[in-house]
């Protein structure tokens, strides 16, 4: 079956073919592996075909047409208002978690463009035995909805907030935070031709694009407004786009101490962390 699968993908064009077919399979199925491999009858066989063919037609992402996406073991409703999680994201949500770990009171931590919810909720998951609170903030009604929606499946209405902002617009001045976490936008506008079509045409521009040459923009915005509402001795914690540490690092180094980068597998810079001076 997952042959079959691989061989319409593939044929339709669908570049990561093996990935996908196999996805398709045990989801569908409902199927681990192991058992795939040693059933003869598997469940729902035109159900894989039928979105087998849906995806070579409408090219949106698989993600998209399942309804949800997995991020560090989870599963995350996703939609066209909200990017789907990557994998380099994991990252960001393992030096976050670092940063705070052994912090003894409650902690407090700002997810600066929420989107899904995935870094929010990946972070509250991994830090469920301390008193923490997390306020995701998005500019997008849209985005924030899908974020509730997670919160509530995986049960941290009680360690995840949300509300609309636009970067700080809504945060009071007595709100403090040890940490501040974000994948922010950062593709410069004028690469929007060169991303692949699945990005382009389903990832809401929103989440994608910053409109400065560089795509800075946000770090720039994030990093000046942060001194107001960290706590003594705070952190900020970032993903990076390509080629975007120096400059980064450079406006962190003014009000920032204890600077660091970690790549991600293709062994590019992919993170930057920082603490207040
Ligand atoms: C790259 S996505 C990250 C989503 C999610 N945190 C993740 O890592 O998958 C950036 C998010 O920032 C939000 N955003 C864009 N402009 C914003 C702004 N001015 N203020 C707050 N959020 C914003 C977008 O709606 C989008 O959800």
């Amino acid at each position: 079956m997952i042959k079959k699968i691989e061989d319409i993908l593939k044929q339709g064009g669908i570049e990561e073919y093996k990935a996908e077919a196999k996805l398709i399979v045990l989801e569908l199925s409902g199927m681990k592996l192991e058992e795939i491999m040693l059933e003869k009858e598997i469940p729902n066989q035109d159900k894989m075909i039928e979105l087998a063919n849906k995806r070579v037609e409408t090219k949106a992402p698989i993600q998209h047409l399942l309804g949800y996406s997995y991020f560090m073991g989870e599963k995350y409703i996703v939609n066209e208002n909200v990017l789907i999680p990557r994998d380099e994201t994991e990252i960001l949500v393992n030096k976050a978690y670092d940063l705070v770990k052994n912090i003894e009171n409650k902690i407090d931590i700002l997810d600066i463009g929420v989107g899904s919810g995935c870094i929010s909720c990946a972070l509250a998951k991994k830090l469920k035995d301390k008193n923490i609170e997390i306020l995701g903030v998005d500019i997008s009604l849209d985005a924030l909805e899908v974020a509730i929606e997670n919160i509530n499946k995986l049960d941290l209405v009680r360690k995840v907030i949300l509300r609309k902002s636009d970067i700080y617009s809504k945060i009071r001045p007595i709100e403090k935070f040890d940490l501040i976490v974000s994948n922010p936008p950062y593709i410069p506008i004028s690469e929007k031709n060169n991303l692949q079509n699945e990005v382009k045409n389903f990832d809401p521009d929103l989440a994608l694009f910053a409109y400065d040459e560089l795509g800075v923009d946000f770090y720039k915005k994030i990093i000046d407004g942060a001194k107001n509402c960290l706590k003594a001795n705070g952190y900020i914690a970032f993903e990076l786009g390509i080629n975007q540490s120096d400059i980064v690092f450079k406006i962190l180094e003014k009000d920032f101490k204890n600077i660091e980068i970690t790549k991600d597998l293709s062994n590019i810079e992919r993170v930057i962390c920082a603490q207040l001076k």
